[in-house]
């Protein structure tokens, strides 16, 4: 008899990520499709899409020309060894990534998810020092509060306590600035908030301690999703560019989230008007259709491992799917439907819409604070007392019920849809969650 996909008899065997097994066991949610802006479920309900998957699928879902890449390529060219050997769509992904990227960026290192493109760009940064005759300088940086992904590196320089204090002491030489969520002095701000810049002051006083002669590398998020979207306060990254560059300590940014149009740019960095020496990117770049992962670095960065006998490997580090065939064409249909649909420009201009929307929920029960940017944005809930967490997973689960996919961390509601979404999304994502709220305990 066929296997009933929609209704799988055992879930015991998968161990899922990030999430309440046990609880996630007894009342499964499962999607079983996807299309634009919706996702179907095994019990035939459409929902609407208001994270991009996890924040991946910008261009929506199911989208042809993405299909029919995959499908294509898999028949053409299945893989190819990624060392020594190439094949054409990896450099034209190359490419056309640098083309879109600002212009600094003159060359892309694959990796296959955004937590490799984090230990990519942190070994590049040390070896990058060593290279330039900097061998001293081992140490990096990141922010309380920072997601880098799950891989010991990023764990390390990340800031989120429940990442880290599970396994073990971590790399050592790490140092954390303080985050900038400063509730007190910039709740229910629209894009930007005012205060804060001071915050990137902290590196000096780091970086006089340790002496800045054993920094490598600064590693933020310009924009922090995961640990509930939290925007950088003006003048914020222009301050930690200028300590950097005095200290010669190079500045990665962590556009995991932020790259491909999340902003309304395609990073960004172009959208804070703040160059880094790397960007560290995924999601998006193949819509999170294939794992796929690419960190950005400059001419200075790579070519100073350009030396030496030109038979030696430069760089001691890459994956068996760095730049695989099929993501890589996953990645150029990926592009050519943002660019064919202005998907960037698109999200520039519904963050109006999508502001208003979003701010018109500040006076339901419980909110203290709501924040946004491009098409992203967060609304901040009171904790029940002694149970955190809990009242925005009930907001999280209320609204699946009513057809709405919502993220939460901690208190915190983050929305983030696909750039596709119309006016029409936008008040059905909003008018849900305020009758949710509205309901809450
Ligand atoms: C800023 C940032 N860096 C890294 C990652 C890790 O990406 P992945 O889950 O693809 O490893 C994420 C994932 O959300 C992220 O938001």
């Amino acid at each position: 008899m066929a296997l009933d996909r929609s209704n799988p008899n055992d879930l015991s065997a998968f161990w899922m990520p990030f999430t309440a097994n046990r609880q996630f066991k007894q009342n499964p949610r499962m999607f079983v499709a996807a299309e634009g802006m919706f996702y179907k479920t095994a019990d035939g309900r459409d929902v609407l899409d208001g994270t991009a998957g996890l924040w991946c699928c910008n261009a929506g879902h199911k989208r042809p020309r993405i299909v029919e890449a995959i499908q294509a390529q898999a028949a053409e060219l299945d893989y190819a060894p990624a060392f020594q050997m190439g094949h054409p769509k990896a450099f034209e992904l190359a490419t056309r990534l640098r083309d879109l990227a600002p212009e600094p960026f003159d060359h892309v290192f694959f990796t296959n998810s955004g937590s490799e493109s984090v230990e990519t760009a942190l070994k590049i940064a040390i070896a990058y020092q060593r290279a330039i005759g900097q061998g001293t300088r081992t140490r990096l940086i990141g922010r309380e509060r920072g997601y880098h992904g799950v891989n010991f590196g990023g764990v390390s320089v990340g800031g989120i306590v429940n990442n880290r204090k599970y396994f073990g002491a971590l790399l050592t030489g790490v140092d954390h600035l303080p985050h900038t969520h400063l509730p007190d002095q910039n709740a229910f701000t629209r894009g930007q908030p005012e205060h804060g810049a001071y915050l990137a002051e902290d590196l000096e006083r780091i970086v006089a301690l340790h002496g800045p002669e054993t920094v490598a590398a600064v590693i933020v998020e310009p924009m922090a999703g995961s640990t509930g979207v939290l925007m950088p306060p003006k003048g914020y990254l222009e301050k930690l560019r200028e300590i950097c560059t005095k200290h010669g300590i190079l500045l990665i940014f962590d556009e995991v989230i932020t790259g491909f149009g999340r902003l309304g740019s395609s990073f960004a960095a172009e959208h804070f008007g703040v160059m880094p020496d790397m960007i560290t990117t995924a999601k998006g770049l193949t819509n999170g259709v294939i794992p796929m992962g690419a960190v950005l670095a400059t001419g200075a960065i790579h070519d100073a491992f350009m030396q030496g006998p030109e038979h030696m490997i430069e760089l001691f580090h890459g994956y068996t799917y760095s730049g695989n065939p099929i993501a890589s064409a996953a990645g150029l249909a990926t592009l050519e439907t943002y660019r064919e649909e202005g998907l960037f420009q698109r999200a520039a201009d519904m963050a109006g819409y999508w502001e208003d929307g979003l701010h018109s929920l500040a006076d339901c029960p419980h909110v203290i604070d709501i924040r946004n940017m491009g098409l992203i944005g967060a609304v901040e809930l009171e904790p029940i007392a002694g149970e955190p967490t809990k009242r925005a997973f009930q907001a999280f689960l209320d609204c699946y019920e009513k057809g709405v996919l919502i993220r939460t961390t901690g208190d915190i509601i983050a929305m983030s849809p696909p750039l596709i979404i119309e006016k029409a999304h936008i008040d059905q994502l909003f008018g849900t969650l305020r009758d949710v709220l509205m309901h809450l305990d």
